[in-house]
Formats: C-alpha cells, sequence, structure tokens
C-alpha cells in the first residue's frame, strides 16, 4: 500500500495546549505508512494583501501543506469559532493561485475545549472547507474536554479512550485520502 503524508495544523499557539497534544497522539496512533508532521505557526504573521513577497513563515508552512497528501486540523474553540492562528493560515493557504494547496484536499478534524469539546468551533471550519473545496472526513468526530482530566499539566493526552479514538480517525482518514486519492 502507497505510503501516505498528512499534515497537522494546529490553532492554539501556546505551549502546553491539549490542541497539540491532539496532534502527538495521533502521531503515536498513526497507521502503518502514514506519517504527520505538525507546522509550527508561532511566527507565522496575519495575512496581508501588500505582503506580496510573502515571509518565510508563510512559505515553510505552505510548503509542508502543499508536500502532504491530508491535513489533519486540531481546531480549538474561541468564543464558539475557530482560534484567530487557524483561521489565519487558512487565509494564506487559500490565496494560492486556482487554490492550488487545499482544492481537493482530504482533512480530519479534531479539537479540545470546553464543555462542547470544540463543536461549534469544528463545524465553523467544516463551513470554511465547504469553500475551499478541502473534504473533511465526516466520523469519527473527536470532540475533547480539556478541563476534564485527559490531559496532562503539559497538554499531553493521557485518556485511553480518547487515544483510541484519536488513532480511529487516522486509520479513517488514511482511509478517506486513499478512496479520494488514489495512486
Ligand atoms: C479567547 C478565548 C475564547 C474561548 N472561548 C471558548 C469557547 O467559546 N468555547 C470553549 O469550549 N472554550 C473556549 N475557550 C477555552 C479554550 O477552549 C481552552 O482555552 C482550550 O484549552 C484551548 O486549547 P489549547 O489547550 O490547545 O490552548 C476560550 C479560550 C480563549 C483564550
Amino acid at each position: 500500500m502507497s505510503s501516505l503524508k498528512f499534515v497537522g495544523i494546529c490553532g492554539s499557539l501556546r505551549r502546553q495546549s491539549t490542541n497539540r497534544g491532539l496532534l502527538r497522539a495521533a502521531q503515536a496512533g498513526l497507521p502503518a505508512g502514514v506519517s504527520l508532521d505538525v507546522v509550527d505557526l508561532s511566527d507565522v504573521p496575519f495575512y496581508n494583501a501588500d505582503l506580496a513577497d510573502k515571509p518565510d513563515s508563510v512559505k515553510r508552512v505552505l510548503a509542508q501543506i502543499g508536500a502532504a497528501d491530508a491535513v489533519v486540523f486540531a481546531c480549538p474553540e474561541y468564543n464558539y469559532s475557530m482560534a484567530p492562528a487557524l483561521k489565519n493560515i487558512i487565509d494564506w493557504a487559500s490565496r494560492e493561485p486556482d487554490n492550488a494547496l487545499l482544492a481537493g484536499k482530504p482533512a480530519s478534524i479534531m479539537g479540545a475545549g470546553g464543555g462542547m469539546g470544540t463543536s461549534r468551533s469544528q463545524y465553523h471550519l467544516r463551513q470554511v472547507c465547504v469553500f475551499l473545496d478541502v473534504h473533511p472526513l465526516n466520523k469519527p468526530e473527536v470532540f475533547s474536554n480539556a478541563f476534564a482530566g485527559a490531559f496532562d499539566a503539559d497538554g499531553n493526552l493521557t485518556d485511553a479512550h480518547l487515544q483510541k479514538l484519536v488513532a480511529d480517525q487516522m486509520q479513517a482518514l488514511a482511509n478517506w485520502t486513499r478512496l479520494l486519492r488514489p495512486r
């Protein structure tokens, strides 16, 4: 079976982010033949059309997205919607000619937040995916509570049930990617 490259994008910039912890759990639970690199958004500036010569940080992340077969979004919920760092890199990527980095790309979405498990922000992200022609996996959904003991103080996912759910999502994303983009 062909190998697959996933790229992970986390909307939280803080060091002990539980959403980045979900991506580390995804890395730990990948199916055979699948890799997952997580991008660094800490030095990516706000999208500005005046920056015609893109900053190196933007070029670096866009190259990672372009090289990936699928995107894994870790989507925090800020005020019932997506965190700005996540929307910002999507906006940067969407301005490439013909939306070439995102159009037709498979994706999956996971998130850690308050009691609703980031469901509201994830559904906003799904709406954005419609316009960008990104194809998010429907199931399994990963809605996790960041404040109920499933993560340690460093943001690592310690809950075995959620670890399995995240691993199941990675297997489903591999299947989905091979279905959409046969090679
Ligand atoms: C500006 C801001 C707004 C927030 N709004 C929400 C919200 O609407 N719903 C929610 O579940 N959590 C909300 N939270 C709490 C975040 O879900 C929580 O900080 C979460 O741990 C962030 O993910 P992280 O651990 O990856 O940084 C908010 C946090 C911030 C900083």
